[in-house]
C-alpha cells in the first residue's frame, strides 16, 4: 500500500478503496498493434505486454485486490505463427521463473486455468511448483489463463460431472449451478465482478463464458503495453459507479 500511495494520490482516482471488486478479469488485448504502431516485431509487442502485466498485478496486489485472472493464451492461439507461439511461450517461462523467486516476499497465489497438458514438460512443471509453492498464501490470487478456452471449460466439466453420474458420486436431480461451478478451472474462486478488455475490442473471445455472466464491462482503446494503473483506476471508478441488479430490479 505504501508504493501505490506514493505514485497516486488516492483522493484524485474517484475509487472508494473500501469498495474493490474482488475480483478483476482482463483480455490483454493489443500487443501485435502496440508492436506494428513502433515498427517493431509483433514479439516486442507481447515482450512489452509481459511487462505490463507484471506492473498491473503487482500494483492489484499492492491496492489490495483480492482475484485478478488474466487471458495470456487461448486454445486458438496455438494458430499463430510457431516464432510467436515459441515467443508467448518464453515470456510466461520467463514471468513464472522469476515469480517462484520472489514468492516468499510476494505472497502471491498463482493459478492456472486450462489444459495444460500439451504445454512443453518444462512450462507444464513450472506451473505445477508455481501452484504447489503459492497455494497457502492468502492475498492476492493470480489466475492466468493459459491454453484455455471457455466452451472447452464448460465441456470438460460437463464430461467431469458425468463421470460422477456414472460412478454414483452424483445425481443429475439434484445439480445447481453453484455445484456445476465446482467442476470448473475457477472451482472455490467467485466470478468476476469487472471485466476489462484493452485495444476496443468488444467481443469476449472465449473468455470465461460461465463466470463472467453478470460482470461489467469496461472497455478501453489502450492497447495492453500501454494500459496504465491511471486505466486500471479509472475501470474501477466506472464499475463503481454502475448500478449492479443481478437480474433483480
Ligand atoms: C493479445 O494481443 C495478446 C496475447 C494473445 C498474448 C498475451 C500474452 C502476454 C501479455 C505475454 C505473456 C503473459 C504473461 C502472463 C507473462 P494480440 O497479439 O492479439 O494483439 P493484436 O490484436 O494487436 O494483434
Amino acid at each position: 500500500m505504501v508504493l501505490f500511495q506514493k505514485k497516486i494520490d488516492p483522493a484524485r482516482t474517484g475509487v472508494d478503496f473500501d469498495r474493490l471488486p474482488g475480483h478483476i478479469a482482463i483480455i490483454m488485448d493489443g500487443n501485435g498493434r502496440w508492436a506494428k504502431k513502433r515498427g517493431l516485431p509483433r514479439t516486442a509487442g507481447h515482450a512489452a505486454g509481459a511487462e505490463n502485466f507484471r506492473t498491473i498485478a503487482t500494483y492489484c496486489k499492492d491496492i489490495g485486490l483480492d482475484y485478478l485472472t488474466v487471458y495470456a493464451f487461448s486454445s486458438e492461439n496455438w494458430r499463430r505463427p510457431k516464432e510467436e507461439v515459441g515467443a508467448i511461450m518464453g515470456l510466461l517461462k520467463k514471468y513464472l521463473l522469476e515469480a517462484v523467486s520472489r514468492m516468499e516476499r510476494d505472497r502471491v497465489k498463482m493459478e492456472f486455468f486450462g489444459d495444460l497438458s500439451p504445454l512443453a514438460p518444462e512450462l507444464r512443471e513450472l506451473c505445477q511448483r508455481t501452484r504447489e509453492i503459492s497455494r497457502h498464501y492468502e492475498g492476492c490470487q493470480v489466475n492466468i489463463c493459459l491454453n484455455y478456452g471457455g466452451r472447452d471449460e464448460i465441456v470438460r466439466a460437463a464430461r467431469a460431472y458425468a463421470q460422477d453420474c456414472i460412478d454414483g458420486k452424483a445425481d443429475p436431480n439434484h445439480l445447481t449451478t453453484e455445484g456445476f461451478g465446482g467442476y470448473l478451472y475457477s472451482r472455490g474462486v467467485p466470478d468476476p465482478d469487472l471485466v476489462i478488455r484493452t485495444s476496443g475490442e468488444l467481443r469476449l473471445s472465449n473468455f470465461l463464458l460461465w463466470q463472467l455472466a453478470y460482470a461489467e464491462f469496461y472497455i478501453t482503446d489502450m492497447l495492453w503495453p500501454d494500459f496504465s494503473k491511471e486505466e486500471l483506476l479509472r475501470a474501477i471508478a466506472a464499475y463503481q459507479s454502475r448500478d449492479r441488479r443481478f437480474g433483480g430490479v
